[in-house]
């Protein structure tokens, strides 16, 4: 979603704090951009449609004087409004001494707005956001913090704020309700953010707001009260990356370091989890559950968009390795369906960010059933890893390329290990796990070994850098690689994909293959490998074209990725994805296209 930073510390470093941790957080969001910062002669603000560089650039031209050291900036994914310089954050007050940033939205604004309006009060945007900074400016009698907490209790939906005023110049306030938002503790800085990238380079120490809470900044002291204006007593935390993980590493484009540093990322969520010897694997993060995992008779696997196909391959292990029925859930319908969970329910909650809202609101619904809820999460920290009853984290370091991919085979291979966990409880045998678990081990070095014929891969993405719609083929474990496959290559190079499993082709799907109409086919050697030859048989007779993955050249499509037989049904499709994952890059690259930042999307989606 957007992104906020904001600072109180050294007068000289304000301006490049703010647009630094801007890029940082840029991949949330990136329509528009602005900055406000105190100074002598009031408040200087500067607001931009585009990236953060043009905001950047227009910043350098304006050399700003007699700043202070405490600004507020933000980076936008337009929900209200479209991307313009006036719906652009921060926002003012009626009289232009209060200056806002928002992350999330505001339900209730429109009842708000006819009020101040009644009041005489004049708007300049059609945002939420602003509705919050002439409420706040409304309320002021001389206390920001009563102002704010005032304005908080009258404001329904989701909201991270931060806060200056022109009259408290010494002050920065920010607040927490469903957004994210944590303060970094430099030296002689304070840095509040949306997201611990941020302020990475300055500091690792940071404290995490939960929801109702409030920081009071005076200069380098701080305050958390809640909205009610209790203290609150907070732990300071520390962050376990460092600022490489969040660089480009000298690749052209975070999505291809992302994509290239999955042997390692993966090592680092296995790391303490495996007990060879044993057959066995272990979470600590699920230790305090261990009594309730035993009473479980349901398992609910629960994400939206590629962590819903994580969850789909989940529900393959589950029902795979265990007796208990496990089913897969769409976070955004969860709600909708009658789900007859209860306390004997396990859903797994899972989410590379930790902040999707459809997924917090379908958590909040099984929590009321009473169902055991444990998050698959990334980002440390993140909303769902504290609403959760326990869980697990995935250790794959910063994801900042918009679209998933490490956390994807990350989120899938500990699926599967959650799957073992609970199969083991119910007698999955020694040796059948034991070769698994192996299996598990020798992941990385697979993945490794796709990664490194990634330029026969970029040749066959080229053969398809033209077409405007293409098919996705796979069946059993490889059917939510299909359909991952496919969300990858609309999402990066904005080609119309559908993922199918392969026995749906003949059911409706085939009208569409005509002459040149490329269909990419999985097709390793599994149980189901000679359905797929047919596939591409049918694709073939109607003069369609296939790509085919698989262990060997398949002699019927027209060009082959080929990928090593890692001898594992349920971990080969992790190792075809990567192929997949390739191909949607260089199609992107050869497209030309903002690979990191694609069109229309945003990396935490924090709105429903
Ligand atoms: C796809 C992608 C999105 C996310 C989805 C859920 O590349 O990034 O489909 O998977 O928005 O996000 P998380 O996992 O953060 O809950």
């Amino acid at each position: 979603m957007c992104g906020i930073v904001a600072y109180s510390g050294k007068k000289e470093s304000v301006i490049n704090s703010l647009v630094t941790g801007l890029k940082r957080l840029e991949y949330r969001g990136y329509d528009s951009a602005g900055i406000a910062a105190i100074s002598s002669s009031g408040i200087y603000d500067k607001k931009t449609v585009g990236k953060v560089t043009n905001l950047e650039r227009a910043v350098l031209e304006d050399q700003p004087v007699g700043l202070n050291g405490i600004g507020i900036a933000h980076t936008r994914w337009a929900t209200h409004g479209e991307p313009t310089v006036a719906n652009a954050h921060p926002h003012a007050s009626a009289d232009g001494r209060i200056w806002v940033v928002h992350n999330g939205i505001i339900e209730n604004y429109l009842e708000i707005k006819k009020n101040l309006q009644k009041k005489g009060i004049k708007f300049t945007s059609q945002t939420d956001t602003e509705v919050v900074a002439k409420l706040i400016g409304d309320l002021y009698k001389g206390d920001l913090r009563s102002a704010v907490l005032e304005t908080v209790a009258q404001l329904k939906g989701a909201f991270a704020l931060c806060i200056i005023s022109k009259d408290e110049p010494e002050r920065l306030i920010g607040v927490k309700y469903a957004s994210p938002l944590l303060v970094g503790i430099g030296k002689d800085e304070l840095i509040i953010a949306s997201d611990a990238s941020a302020i990475i380079e300055r500091t690792k120490k940071v404290v995490y707001l939960e929801d109702g809470e409030l920081v009071d900044i005076n200069k380098s002291d701080y305050e958390v009260v809640s909205f009610q204006d209790e203290a609150i007593d907070k732990s300071v935390e520390k962050i376990d990356w460092d600022v490489d993980a969040a660089s480009k590493q000298g690749y052209e484009h975070y999505l291809l370091k992302e994509i290239m540093e999955q042997p390692e990322a993966i090592e680092n969520s296995l790391r303490g989890r495996i007990l060879l010897d044993e057959a066995d694997v272990r979470f600590g993060g699920l230790m305090d559950v261990s009594a309730r995992l035993k009473d479980i008779n349901r398992v609910v696997l629960l994400g939206v968009g590629t962590s819903y196909y994580s969850a789909k391959l989940g529900e393959l292990y589950f029902n795979a390795l265990t007796s208990i029925p496990a089913t897969a859930a769409m976070s955004p319908e969860y709600r909708y369906t009658k789900n007859n969970i209860d306390k004997n329910t396990w859903l797994i909650a899972v989410s590379q960010s930790g902040e999707t809202a459809d997924t917090i609101a379908a958590i909040e619904e099984a929590k009321r059933h009473g169902a055991l809820v444990t998050g698959l999460v990334n980002v440390v920290g993140s909303s769902i890893s504290r609403m959760t009853d326990a869980g697990v984290y995935n250790h794959t370091g910063p994801e900042i390329s918009v679209a998933s991919t490490k956390a994807f085979t990350s989120q899938s291979l500990l699926l599967l290990m959650h799957a073992i966990l609970l199969g083991r409880q119910q007698g999955l045998d020694f040796s059948a796990s034991k070769k698994l678990i192996r299996a598990v081990v020798d992941l990385p070095k697979s993945i490794g070994e796709v990664l490194k014929s990634r330029d026969l891969i970029e040749k066959v993405a080229s053969s398809i850098r033209k077409d405007n719609d293409l098919f996705y083929l796979g069946r059993q474990y490889n059917y939510p690689i299909a359909l991952e496959g496919a969300l990858k290559i609309k999402e990066l190079a904005y080609i119309h994909a559908e993922g199918l499993s392969g026995g749906e082709l003949k059911h409706g799907f085939i009208a569409l293959i005509e002459p040149g109409f490329t269909t990419i086919a999985i097709a390793t050697d599994d149980v189901v490998k000679d359905k797929m030859i047919a596939n591409i048989a049918e694709v073939k007779a109607r003069k369609g074209r296939v790509v085919a993955i698989a262990n060997e050249v398949i002699k019927q499509a027209d060009a082959t990725v080929v990928v090593p037989n890692i001898g594992s049904d349920m971990l080969q499709p992790l190792v075809n994805n990567i192929a997949l994952q390739l191909i949607a890059y260089y199609v992107a690259k050869e497209r030309k296209l903002d690979i990191d930042q694609p069109r229309n999307l945003a990396k935490s989606v924090t709105v429903e």
